[in-house]
């Protein structure tokens, strides 16, 4: 059954919104009045706490914002999106990536057949390819073990994977993982330069196999790989993952060594599919499991929880409320853990992939907001970097503050700091400093009432700056899993209010054509007038 084709603006609580969104919403004063605000509005989860108090959102607002899932018709797109439901219309596919890391049969079928048993399948087939890599029981081409991993691919097939080994780097095993996405030959060879090929394991992801990026790059490495072996070898050394078998076959890549996607995962949500293989690799199957895990664990509670108590629905539609009616046209991640420095990235892909859409599910122009620009950096660097222009630019820019109880090392004295400032910033943002304040921290300075008059503009923080605190217990594959989970059905409930499918790109595939066709005429052509005169001139100096 395909999602509802009703447009937001036509329901009463949007209409209710943009009234109330007319009104100030001072946090200050909005803790001042409700003592409970903590309480109310916050959601404890397992070792998940979400605080979303401080944000510009009262107790109507709320409500209202809780209609507006509800006229959305949230509930059935929920439960559509975990039946495997075609809800990707416009490519003709289900969305089922839930149906990944559901460890007991749920019934998820797609064209009347259940997916779970070819998923347990794949999964066993992952687990097993990654526990012989680890184990050493299988060997290169020459009979080493391996010590390296390159995964090959580009944007879900890369940024997934990539992120997570990246953020559970404490649990690697003995293998490295390394990335090559862009078509930037320079990255290939900085990445490859150091590698033994002898020992390195290369894992091509592409659902399509048929991504310039990624074959381009694939070839090379495998050029670079004949130099020192036969073209019998390597199948001992390469093996790929994607849904197009007979394009990796005809690759050269074993039967045996094909790790198959499905067309009901997008290629963004796909981390937890085989396209998940390096993490298994780098991690361990266990570790590759729990995140899986994780994950299963937000998805059991989206769909279980009511809308008032379920984290993605709320973090969405207070997204909404800032996107829609309060004007914000960014949102920043700031995870307290050098750990997650690509979580913005990944998600920028996430979210941004997703709901960049003008179009609406009727084939109409929207004459609203979509997709915000998402963005973000680790703190405390970027309180050295951006949380200037959050403090006291004139952008409003909600902020997740993502954090954990404790350390992996144990290095409490160095988390104490880290947390000191996680507390202490969202605090400050919302508290800002009042004239008073500054006039009162400069007298003790001992400034005059002259300088002081001078300086105080400039040293007044407004505050009501609103943030999200997520806190969690401790970084790990599970708890990871039912993070990035968390802000993937935050991207669905959005899209499924904004009335705009989710699950398709036809932007970017438009850059993969036009890429090929300048291709052409940098490599065969005489640059006459095919191009804008811009264009003309850039390809006639680059070619020059
Ligand atoms: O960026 C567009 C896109 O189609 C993504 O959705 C996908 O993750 C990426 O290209 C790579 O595609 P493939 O896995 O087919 O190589």
């Amino acid at each position: 059954m395909p999602l509802n084709t009703t447009s937001p603006v036509n329901f009463k609580s949007w209409k209710t919104l943009e009234k109330l969104s007319q009104a100030n919403f001072d946090l200050k004063s909005l803790f001042e009045s409700n003592t409970n605000r903590f309480e109310e509005f916050s959601i404890h989860d397992n070792e998940f706490l979400v605080d979303f108090s401080k944000n510009l959102v009262d107790k109507e607002v709320f409500n209202q914002l809780m209609k507006l899932a509800e006229e959305s018709d949230l509930k059935s797109a929920i439960q559509k999106y975990f039946n495997g439901d075609k809800i990707n219309q416009t490519e003709g596919r289900a969305v089922l990536h839930t149906g990944l890391r559901s460890a007991k049969n749920n019934s998820a079928q797609v064209d009347g057949v259940d997916v779970y048993e070819d998923v347990q399948s794949v999964l066993a087939k992952i687990k097993n390819f990654a526990n012989q890599v680890n184990s050493g029981n299988r060997k290169s081409y020459t009979g080493k073990t391996f010590t390296d991993v390159v995964n090959i691919g580009i944007g879900g097939s890369d940024l997934g994977p990539q992120m997570i080994v990246d953020a559970l780097a404490y649990y690697k095993t003995d293998i490295t993982p390394h990335f090559v996405s862009n078509v930037d030959g320079d990255h290939v060879m900085e990445t490859i330069k150091h590698l033994n090929p002898e020992t390195t394991l290369f894992v091509i992801v592409s659902k399509s196999f048929s991504t310039q990026e990624t074959l381009t790059n694939a070839n090379t490495i495998r050029d670079w790989f004949l130099k020192t072996a036969n073209p019998d070898d390597v199948k001992h050394n390469f093996v790929a993952v994607s849904t197009n078998i007979s394009a990796v076959e005809d690759f050269g890549i074993v039967k045996e060594n094909i790790f198959p996607m499905y067309d009901w995962v997008g290629g963004r949500f796909s981390l937890w599919s085989a396209a998940g293989l390096s993490i298994a690799v780098s991690l361990g199957s266990e570790h590759f499991q729990a995140l899986l895990d994780g994950a299963e664990e937000m998805d059991v509670h989206f769909k279980n929880a009511t809308f008032d108590q379920n984290i993605p629905v709320v973090l969405a539609l207070i997204g909404i409320w800032y996107n829609n009616f309060l004007g914000a046209e960014s949102e920043a991640i700031i995870p307290y853990t050098q750990y997650l420095q690509k979580l913005a990235s990944y998600l920028q892909q996430a979210s941004m992939e997703s709901n960049g859409k003008s179009v609406d599910r009727a084939g109409d122009k929207v004459n609203y907001q979509t997709g915000t620009i998402v963005w973000g950096e680790p703190g405390t660097n970027s309180q050295h970097a951006f949380f200037q222009m959050i403090h006291q630019g004139t952008k409003l820019i909600p902020c997740d503050f993502i954090g954990f109880k404790a350390p992996l090392y144990g290095n409490k004295n160095h988390h104490d700091i880290l947390m000191a400032n996680y507390f202490a910033q969202t605090e400050a943002l919302m508290q800002g400093k009042t004239k008073d304040e500054v006039h009162k921290e400069l007298e003790e300075q001992g400034l005059s009432t002259e300088e002081i008059q001078k300086l105080l503009p400039f040293k007044v923080f407004e505050g009501n700056k609103p943030t999200t605190s997520i806190l969690i217990d401790q970084l790990n594959p599970k708890s990871l899993g039912k993070l990035v989970a968390m802000y993937e059905h935050k991207i669905f409930v959005q899209g499924v209010v904004w009335n705009i499918f989710s699950y398709d790109q036809w932007g970017v595939e438009l850059g993969k054509q036009l890429a090929k066709n300048t291709l052409k005429d940098i490599q065969f052509s005489k640059i006459e007038n095919q191009h804008d005169s811009s264009t003309n001139e850039l390809l006639k100096h680059y070619k020059s």
